[in-house]
């Protein structure tokens, strides 16, 4: 089994603030820091830091070689990395003094990707490997179509909520990963037992994994459902805390794990990327997160 992510390629401005500028406001910044990030890019080194290979897919613009160094440096497979004409996508960040953020997106490269594209790298792929998709490159529907033809698993993280998300046949996917605001968005209810009891009606095949912040997560399916609480530990950056939790779970599956197991894995994993600046470099390798939860 294969695991595919075609996603977001993002170099992150991140702007540390007091609070998050206000309309019409002007705020000065406390610092400021580039990180690599984008959702494709922290899930996929996530999967390949708990160990799991994993084949990054998606498109980068000219100044895009930090990306490639980066799979170089935590084992991503690049083959079907894209360079193209133009710049890569990025985020400016701001976080503020409680370590809440918000994100502006540019686009970029992302929004580059063609059928064509599609085509040749899903050609690699088949029956019973993984394809990982969040809601930052263009093409999703399209993307789901054809991995869906190909008996692919599609893993969704539907994030950022959007209207471009409407054209997308959810009913295909596998695997919802989303936190309780995108449940709020997916199903208009906003009780986090109503979102999972509401969820499995919609897309009753499917496996659901809700995550509630402060409040921990849950995993639901057709048979079974888990409870896993977070970790506490004082939050220096959230970025990027849900793309660990996303990449170890499905490390976790891939891997063949039972259910608590990988709900705890990621869990201690998202709280260590809490604990850290940055998006990229602050998801933990395996050892770390088996060592951190022999001793919790
Ligand atoms: O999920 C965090 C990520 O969202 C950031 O790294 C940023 O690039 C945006 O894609």
């Amino acid at each position: 089994m294969k695991v595919l992510n075609i996603g977001s390629m993002n170099l992150d401005l991140v702007y540390r603030v007091d609070h998050i500028v206000q309309p019409g406001e002007t705020e000065a910044s406390v610092s400021m820091n580039t990180f690599l990030g984008g959702k494709g890019m922290n899930q996929s080194v996530a999967l390949a830091k708990a160990g799991v290979e994993v084949y990054q897919g998606g498109m980068i613009g000219e100044d895009g070689q930090p990306f490639l160094d980066a799979c170089a440096e935590y084992g991503v497979r690049a083959d079907f990395i894209r360079k193209v004409e133009g710049k890569s996508g990025h985020a400016v960040i701001q976080i503020d003094s409680s370590a809440q953020n918000c994100i502006l997106l540019y686009g970029g490269a992302n929004q580059m990707l063609t059928e064509a594209y599609v085509d040749e790298v899903l050609s690699h792929f088949g029956s019973g490997d993984i394809l990982l998709l969040q809601n930052e490159v263009n093409l999703l529907p399209y993307i789901v179509e054809k991995a869906y033809e190909k008996g692919m698993q599609i893993a969704l993280n539907p994030s950022p909520f959007n209207e471009k998300l409407s054209a997308v046949d959810m009913t295909k996917i596998s695997i919802f990963l989303l936190n309780e605001v995108e449940g709020n968005q997916v199903t208009g209810l906003t009780v986090p037992e109503e979102i999972i009891v509401k969820m499995q009606e919609m897309f009753p095949h499917a496996r659901i994994v809700l995550t509630l912040g402060k409040d921990g997560a849950v995993y639901a399916d057709g048979e079974e459902r888990f409870f896993q609480p977070i970790f506490p530990v004082k939050a220096v950056d959230t970025t990027a805390a849900g793309d660990t939790f996303t990449g170890y779970f499905l490390a976790g599956l891939a891997e063949g794990m039972a259910i608590p197991e990988i709900l705890k894995m990621s869990a201690k994993a998202s709280s260590i990327a809490v604990s850290r600046a940055g998006a990229v470099p602050s998801i933990p390798y395996r050892d770390e997160v088996m060592a951190a939860l022999a001793q919790a």
